[in-house]
């Protein structure tokens, strides 16, 4: 079974990512064919700044790597790595209805929040479609709001097939249950675009900064508190087992329970729980070629895949005249 999926290099990376998608990718290597990649085409679409995009795209690699993804075990490349992708994207465009593309929430909601868009943006999905289709994945693990894409997807592959013949594989989006919408600090979903992330390689300082102002309700010490309704519990829980989560179940529903307390634990949780790959991080940063060596021959090895169904794709619409 082929599992594929991608993060944008737009900001650091941060807890959100990693549980809604990192970690899961981390552990799909060991008994799938992994295909993971960092897709800075679709960081174009709305990052402007070249020198910004290179070092999160050189990042992105790094923390990967600190995290334990293994190039050995799995394809681990940059998307602009290869180009293939880009032309597949052209051949999928033209049998991608104008109106499938409207429809997408992801264009609609930048839309709204006033972001001006751009063909890319809008084009995005077909983008997404061909990074899928060109290695024939089966399975595309995403967070919620990535789950239209990957139906859309679907819909590109087949009336590709039933236009052209049978090419494409059709994948099917996977959705953990609870790690589908992770909240950031102030209870919306944990994203850069609404500054309100737990970044995981940050300053002690920074985290802490961060961890203490997690929203909470204003319930006086004595109440009993409300787990279920609260983001500083959803987010403490990512790093829980089954019995820790129901201890601290248990303290919300005491009275008693101090939420400033809660936030200084959870802040050595978060900061022990990444200990162990800081100084791999740090020994990555300080070796960037290596890294780029890595880099290039992932997308050396992502090629050999791509360039078969790229060649099927262009026989089958008629290029290869
Ligand atoms: N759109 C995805 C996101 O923002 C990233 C992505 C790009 C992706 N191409 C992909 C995810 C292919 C899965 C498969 O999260």
């Amino acid at each position: 079974m082929r599992v594929l999926s991608g993060i944008q290099p737009s900001g650091a990376l941060h807890i959100g990512n990693y549980f809604a998608m990192m970690k899961r990718m981390i552990e799909y290597q060991e008994n799938h064919e992994l295909f993971c990649f960092i897709v800075n085409y679709h960081a174009l679409t709305t990052v402007k700044d070249a020198d910004f995009l290179r070092r999160n795209t050189l990042e992105a690699c790094v923390d990967f790597l600190a995290l334990g993804i293994d190039p050995e075990k799995s394809y681990f490349y940059v998307q602009s790595d290869v180009p293939e992708v880009t032309e597949l994207t052209w051949i999928l465009s033209n049998i991608t209805e104008m109106g499938l593309l409207k429809r997408a929430h992801s264009y609609k909601d930048k839309v709204a929040k006033g972001i001006e868009a751009n063909h890319g943006l809008f084009a995005y999905p077909v983008l997404m479609a061909a990074d899928i289709l060109l290695y024939g994945a089966d399975l595309v693990p995403v967070g919620k709001d990535q789950k239209q894409h990957v139906e859309m997807t679907r819909d590109i592959a087949q009336k590709f097939n039933s236009n052209f013949g049978e090419v494409f594989v059709l994948p099917e989006p996977a959705i953990e249950g609870d790690l589908a919408i992770i909240p950031g600090i102030d209870g919306q979903k944990m994203s850069k675009s609404y500054n309100n992330t737990l970044d995981i390689f940050t300053e002690k300082n920074e985290l802490k900064k961060k961890v203490m102002s997690i929203v909470t309700d204003a319930k006086a010490i004595e109440e009993p508190k409300n787990p279920d309704t609260c983001n500083l519990f959803a987010i403490y829980t990512l790093f829980l087992d089954g019995q820790g989560k129901q201890e601290l179940k248990e303290r919300y529903l005491k009275p008693g329970l101090k939420y400033g307390e809660v936030k200084k634990e959870l802040l050595e949780v978060i900061w022990n729980y990444f200990e162990p790959f800081r100084e791999k991080r740090e020994q990555l940063l300080a070796d960037t070629d290596y890294v780029h060596d890595v880099m290039l021959a992932g997308a050396k090895k992502a090629r050999s895949v791509a360039v078969e169904y790229l060649e099927k794709a262009r026989a089958a619409v008629g290029l290869n005249y």
